[in-house]
């Protein structure tokens, strides 16, 4: 009963969470669908199978929770529920959830809203990471081909948002995992960047640092959602996609949250920061 589970151990944030508790020297088990990916300590795990979870949940004293697939649907509503419940029973004592920016206060039907509550629910500490948008979305996953192109064509106009390093997001859920004592039980922390910037300001840093001309071209959510359709992008994902870049131009997110600072006593990773790393490890540098 010894094992921190990592659930999405081969995502964004997972693969992080996981090397930072590794290099805490706590025994950590990774969970994705695909193993192969996952490295030496992944387990298999698919949220669709529930049938198949006991192996990876045996012997687990904790979890960090992802829910990867957020198209409305009452089976990707009731699935981390369930995973919780399981987890629990198996012996699970701490849960991590990785949840967004504007959960809280989201409808019924948004699938993290269910897992927020079962969570909350569960009669075990839990931590709920409440993320804004990740800078790692322009350098390891969605934005990254527009800015190897040379343009983001987005909708967010001048909107503004404070874009949070992945990092900080691993840090303070590794701290919320495996921290002796229970100062993050409870807690559910909005996590962000220090400064809210637009997307016009995230392309010429990210020139700025590579060399490289990027810039941000406005277009309307029916521009966004046409082109994206028309690289293979499926139709509801662009649009569900496009409407949290509205929220961007309509200055929603746009707050900084204190999460970083409650849970690690210091400020959080700035843009900045992020796209000298990037740039540093060759993430723009495209592949020949
Ligand atoms: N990107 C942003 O700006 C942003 C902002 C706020 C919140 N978030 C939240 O971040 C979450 C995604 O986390 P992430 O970015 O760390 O992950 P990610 O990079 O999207 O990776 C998803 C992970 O989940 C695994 N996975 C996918 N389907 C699975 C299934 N059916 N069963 C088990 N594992 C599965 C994947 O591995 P396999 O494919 O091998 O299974 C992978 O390890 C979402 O809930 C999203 O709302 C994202």
């Amino acid at each position: 009963m010894n094992e921190i589970l990592v659930l999405g151990g081969t995502g964004t944030t997972g693969r992080r969470v996981a090397r930072r508790l590794t290099a805490l020297g706590h025994p950590v088990r990774t969970a994705s669908r695909n193993v192969s990916r996952a490295g030496g300590g992944g387990h298999r795990l698919d949220l669709d199978d529930p049938a198949g979870w006991a192996p990876a949940l045996d012997g687990t004293r904790a979890l960090y929770l992802v829910e990867p697939d957020l198209r409305p649907g009452t089976d990707r509503r009731e699935r981390l529920p369930l995973l919780v419940d399981r987890a629990v029973a198996a012996g699970a004592r701490r849960l991590v959830l990785l949840s967004a920016y504007g959960v809280d206060e989201a409808d019924d039907g948004h699938p993290l809203k269910a897992a927020e509550r079962a969570v909350q629910d569960s009669g075990v500490d839990w931590t709920i990471l409440r993320p804004g948008w990740f800078a790692q979305n322009f350098s390891e996953t969605f934005w990254r081909p527009a800015v190897l192109s040379g343009l983001l064509a987005l909708p967010t106009g001048d909107g503004r948002t404070p874009f949070v390093d992945a990092e900080d997001i691993a840090e303070v859920a590794a701290a919320a995992l495996a921290e002796d004592g229970d100062r993050h039980a409870g807690r559910a922390y909005r996590l962000t960047g220090p400064r809210a910037i637009d997307f016009g300001e995230a392309a010429a840093l990210i020139s700025a640092a590579t060399g490289r001309t990027v810039r941000h071209q406005d277009v309307t959510a029916e521009e966004f959602v046409a082109a994206a359709t028309a690289h293979g992008a499926p139709a509801e994902a662009a649009r569900r996609l496009a409407g949290l870049l509205t929220d961007v131009r309509e200055g929603r997110g746009a707050e900084i949250g204190d999460g970083v600072e409650q849970a690690l006593g210091r400020p959080p990773r700035s843009f900045e920061d992020h796209v000298a790393a990037a740039a540093a490890a060759g993430c723009w540098t495209p592949a020949d």
